[in-house]
């Protein structure tokens, strides 16, 4: 596979594994493309023309230094100029692939935050009231997000000669979907249920042994679950702190997300919301794992690194 298409690949399986759908994220494109038409030819040109293809702003190709063949990846949560640095020692890295954004993916993050309007509608939310408190949000994540050097590890990739990408939210969107199934199928009654559940994943079990595995961060091990809902796996970054009463109206009882400020919990605490933290780092494995499993059949190499818990699904 060349780099283009592990990128494509990558869209493609996370519009798959979207909550919008197929037909949501048609809408979508098809609302950025109305926008773009109506724009100036001066507008036009500052436009990122890719926002009419790809979903997923927040992932992208950042540097091809040679199109081939890719045969071995390294791959990693966080990518910054050490790994480049160490691809480069390994010699024999045909390409980087980081899960979190850089660059312009990570100039354009707040852009895939829409997602979670989708996303608390799908959990029973009110779209308008999903949509007034995500737009105060996702503006302020736009402005947090401009203050990066966001094309640090992007320069180190062009000097050393090394090929450069992310997937983020396509991942995301896997790792909310597996675990939205396992909730499903086995249905916990009660936290500590749900807790052990959790734990049975392998990326999440390895992640107990250093201290990192799922916690209860609101709530108590016999609460009951009741709604469970996966607001908090995909869709870029933390929602607004005021969603959980709104969550809680519409009849969710239990959160579970990646990692939570110390604000949204002491809403959700408020809002009587049990939050379980599956676990950060061991949830963006979970989403890459599911994706690198589709690189893995192509013949594709993975060579984990920068906390990639690395679990294969193939065999
Ligand atoms: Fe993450």
């Amino acid at each position: 596979m060349t780099i283009k298409e592990i990128h494509n690949l990558a869209i493609q399986t996370g519009i798959r594994a979207d909550f919008r759908g197929q037909e949501g994220i048609r809408k979508f494109l098809e609302n950025k493309r109305r926008e773009y038409e109506k724009m100036s030819d001066e507008e036009k040109q500052d436009f990122d023309i890719e926002a009419l293809e790809n979903p997923y702003l927040d992932s992208r190709i950042y540097h091809i230094a040679e199109n081939k063949e890719i045969s071995r990846v390294l791959v990693g949560i966080d990518v910054e100029p050490a790994e480049i640095l160490m691809a480069e020692k390994m010699g024999n890295i045909d390409l980087i692939i980081s899960h979190h954004p850089l660059g312009k993916g990570l100039a354009h993050l707040a852009d895939v935050m829409d997602l979670q309007c989708d996303v608390l509608n799908f959990y029973g939310v009110p779209i308008n009231i999903a949509e007034g408190l995500m737009k105060e949000r996702i503006e302020e994540v736009a402005r947090g997000v401009n203050k990066a050097n966001h094309q640090r590890t992007v320069d180190a990739a062009k000097i050393l000669r090394m090929n450069l990408m992310n997937i983020h939210t396509p991942c995301d969107n896997l790792a909310a979907k597996f675990l939205h199934n396992l909730i499903a199928g086995e249905k916990p009654e009660r936290i500590s249920d749900l807790l052990n559940l959790l734990r049975k994943v392998p990326e999440y079990k390895e992640a107990m042994k250093i201290g990192a595995g799922p916690k209860i961060f609101v709530g108590a091990p016999e609460n009951r679950c009741g709604n469970i809902a996966l607001t908090e796996i995909t869709g870029g970054t933390e929602g607004s702190p005021k969603l959980y009463e709104k969550m809680a109206q519409a009849g969710i009882g239990t959160v579970i997300g990646m990692h939570i400020s110390e604000e949204h919990k002491k809403e959700a605490e408020a809002a009587h919301l049990n939050v379980v933290i599956a676990g950060h780092i061991s949830s963006d494995s979970l989403g890459m794992n599911l994706f690198l499993d589709e690189l893995e059949k192509q013949g594709i190499e993975i060579i984990p690194c920068s906390g990639l818990i690395r679990v294969s699904r193939t065999g």
